[in-house]
């Protein structure tokens, strides 16, 4: 298979007209980019930039609105949807769930409440025997970046901030990959699957305190939940993001030269060391995100060059990285920041949900051409 290229969204914060727990909560994207309507016009645009890969989520609430009660006009939906990529040559790569849940499971307790596992392999069971033809899934998204989010820091739905409870939700979410991975592979057994894993380029001076921090807090952050799933996978999703040096126990001390819209440090050379530490699993690895929010299209096509040249260095050092997908091909909803932040490679007029190609695009283009 040639190496996929291409970009990544999620059903919640590109689709609109959605009712969820972030909803529920107070975070509702509203009509987001409309892309639940301008998909097929949306996968133009990424036909004419060259990409040959496409990643999406598929909206759990809008298929099982109802407790068991699953939707057809929803999974018809994801067929055209999928069609549509199919017809332009476009790779699917679909992720079963990213951040969001219906509110008649939030109800029951969401991801707290291990039965949300078995809710989860229903789900799953239902939907894999309807897109059989689709090679690439993920299950879960950033499992960690969500458990902290969510049941740590009390930053989105269900807002909690309990130790407890966020290492009871991780310990869910890893048996709930396991589950998934077996019944995916038993209906489809030529199905590659695996999770989107956010790891971080971890770095510490000469102080052996914050070696001995940085290696504890690189083990749980970046390696612990493969370790749980490493029997359990084909690939490994990575979205890399984050930079991070460590000096005098204290996280963050980047000299931020270069920095997005939302102050996270512009680090391409993380990358490739984040790359590293991933070749002891022997998978094959797929970039699933990395981007930037950048309203202004400042940094966006340096960033995507530095990152590509930087990947491969790493598959020149025999890393086995089979695809780069750029978060995201539009404008989105980005969580708890909302509108503000501008990620994609298209740019969305909010008012008339009118798409418009940034500069960067075409730079991303060439790369990609180059191969
Ligand atoms: C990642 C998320 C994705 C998007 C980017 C900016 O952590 O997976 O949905 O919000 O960050």
């Amino acid at each position: 298979m040639k190496f996929l290229w291409g970009s990544a969204t999620s059903s919640y914060q590109v689709e609109g007209g959605i009712k969820n727990d972030w909803t529920d909560s107070g975070m509702d994207a509203g009509k987001a980019s409309d892309h639940f309507n301008l998909y097929e016009n949306d996968f133009n645009l990424a036909k004419i930039l060259g990409h040959n890969a496409h990643r999406f989520s598929l909206e759990w609430s809008r298929i099982e609105p109802k407790e068991g009660e699953f939707d057809k006009a929803a999974i018809n939906h994801y067929k055209k949807v999928i069609k549509a990529l199919r017809d332009r040559k476009i790779e699917p790569i679909i992720t079963l769930w990213h951040w969001s849940i219906p509110i008649w499971l939030k109800d029951k307790g969401g991801w707290e409440n291990e039965e949300t596992i078995m809710y989860f392999l229903r789900f799953i069971q239902k939907i894999i025997p309807e897109f059989k033809r689709v090679k690439f899934w993920i299950t879960l998204n950033e499992p960690e970046i969500y458990s902290m989010n969510s049941f740590l820091r009390g930053l989105w739905p269900p807002k909690k901030k309990n130790i407890f409870i966020y290492l009871k939700v991780r310990k869910n979410l890893i048996r709930a990959h396991k589950e998934a991975y077996k019944i995916i592979k038993n209906i489809n057994s030529d199905a590659e699957v695996g999770i989107s894993k956010n790891n971080v380029y971890y770095e510490a001076g000469s102080n052996p305190l914050d070696i001995f921090f940085k290696n504890i807090i690189s083990w749980w952050w970046n390696f612990n939940f493969l370790n749980k799933i490493k029997n359990y996978q084909d690939f490994i999703g990575l979205n890399y993001y984050f930079h991070n040096r460590i000096k005098n126990l204290r996280f963050n001390q980047n000299d931020n030269n270069r920095v997005s819209d939302m102050g996270w440090e512009i680090y391409p050379e993380g990358l490739y060391y984040v790359l590293k530490g991933l070749k002891k699993y022997n998978k094959p690895i797929y970039i699933t995100e990395n981007g930037l929010a950048d309203a202004k299209d400042k940094y966006r096509s340096d960033f995507i060059k530095e990152h590509v040249e930087w990947m491969k260095r790493a598959i020149e050092e025999d890393v086995n990285v089979k695809g780069y997908l750029y978060w995201s091909l539009i404008d989105n909803f980005e969580w708890d920041k909302g509108f503000e932040p501008r990620f994609g490679l298209i740019e969305v007029d909010y008012k008339t949900m009118e798409r418009r190609i940034r500069d960067s695009a075409w730079v991303y283009k060439e790369i990609i051409e180059r191969g």
